[in-house]
């Protein structure tokens, strides 16, 4: 699973940063209200990032009927779309759901509904017919691929409360504090089983550029700031200890370079690089994220097979190119369509591929 994904799902829930929480409660509020007993209970076992992952239930197209599911509260689900009619061409659309048969009269339903152009969010607590106004469609391609693909519906699959608590668990791993680094690493102790140890000081070692070589290997490891919790949930879902890589080029003058990507330009854009290593050097010293880095020296066989021509070939190719979820989320998807890790599936995925502008905004905050 990809970070940046994980990223959309905060975004889908309205929580970009720095506009605040849009949920109509907080946890807090709530938990002292439940019984001893039951709210216990709900705070251990319901929090986990993928209770975050939203779980497609169909796609609702005008004049094609209705779709119907079972919810995690109500247990009787049906939504359809009527078009509302403008001047020439339809304005906006009503989505009508109706819900039945809550398995309690406490619990509610949380939905996210989107097309590759909005995403919105709306929450269900009585058993009757809601509706979700859509005003207009952004522009002529929303409203062609609503006609032709409907919108999407998705269901938070823990409902309110185990939404909410999974945020409670994610977010303090972007904080850039102490706070961060220690929920940083007691996800990875929870969920990867993984210790830490305090190094001993010096903490930065020297390098010497002469000592390394084109092929060598650079494991870049976040645990606090901006990064530190993309990076811990980066590590979760690939299994690996390392949240960022890099590569090191040697040119034909013996200067040494790093090729990397997801390196911010002057823009603010995401972009693959291949820079000066004094300068990739100096970024790392600087950062006050303290990365953790490992430079990893290919084996003497290795190296001898390796192409110096054809990796600067390549990284020439590659070298100003944008980096996003286009490159990030094929590299474990393994197919179009199928072999999703669940609760993932296309769905969710295409929706979330066309949803970058939100991991901007995240990013300049
Ligand atoms: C319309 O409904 C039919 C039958 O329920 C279904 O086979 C078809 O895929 C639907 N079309 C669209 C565009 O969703
Ligand atoms: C190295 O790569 C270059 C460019 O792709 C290619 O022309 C050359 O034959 C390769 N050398 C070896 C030894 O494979």
């Amino acid at each position: 699973m990809s970070r940046y994904l994980l990223v959309l799902l905060l975004c889908f829930l309205g929580l970009g940063f720095g506009q605040g929480f849009k949920v109509p409660f907080r946890v807090n509020d709530v938990l002292p209200v439940l019984p001893r007993q039951l709210s216990w209970p709900v705070l251990n076992n319901f929090h986990s990032a993928v209770d975050l992952l939203p779980y497609y239930v169909g796609s609702v197209t005008p004049n094609n009927g209705s779709i119907d599911w079972k919810g995690a509260c109500f247990y009787g689900n049906e939504a359809r779309l009527e078009f509302t009619e403008g001047d020439r061409e339809p304005a906006g659309g009503i989505l009508y759901l109706k819900t039945s048969d809550a398995h309690s009269w406490t619990c509610m339903d949380l939905y996210v509904f989107a097309t590759p152009y909005r995403v919105t969010w709306d929450y269900y607590f009585s058993a009757r017919e809601h509706t979700l106004k859509f005003d207009s469609w952004e522009e002529p391609a929303e409203l062609e691929y609503v006609k032709q693909h409907g919108v999407s519906v998705f269901l938070m699959p823990s409902g309110m409360m185990g939404t909410l608590l999974s945020l409670i668990d994610i977010l303090p791993l972007f904080s850039n504090s102490h706070w961060g680094q220690n929920a940083n690493l007691a996800f990875l102790e929870k969920h990867m089983g993984a210790t830490f140890e305090k190094r001993p000081q010096p903490w930065h070692a020297t390098i010497n550029p002469e000592d390394v070589h084109s092929g060598d290997f650079l494991a870049v490891s976040k645990i606090r700031g901006r990064w530190g919790g993309f990076e811990t949930l980066e590590k979760w879902v690939t299994g690996a200890f390392a949240g960022h890589t890099a590569v090191c080029l040697k040119d034909k003058e013996g200067n040494l370079w790093v090729g990397e990507s997801g390196h911010e330009n002057e823009k603010g854009e995401e972009i693959i690089v291949v820079i000066p290593w004094d300068e990739w050097w100096e970024l790392a010293l600087k950062d006050d994220s303290n990365p953790q880095i490992a430079l990893l020296p290919l084996h003497p066989d290795v190296r001898a097979k390796f192409n110096s021509t054809a990796a600067w070939e390549y990284a020439r190719s590659m070298s100003g190119k944008p980096y996003g979820y286009h490159n990030m989320i094929f590299s474990w998807i393994d197919t179009m369509a199928d072999n999703y890790p669940p609760p993932l599936d296309a769905h969710l995925v295409c929706v979330s591929l066309i949803r970058f502008t939100c991991l901007l905004n995240l990013c300049a905050t």
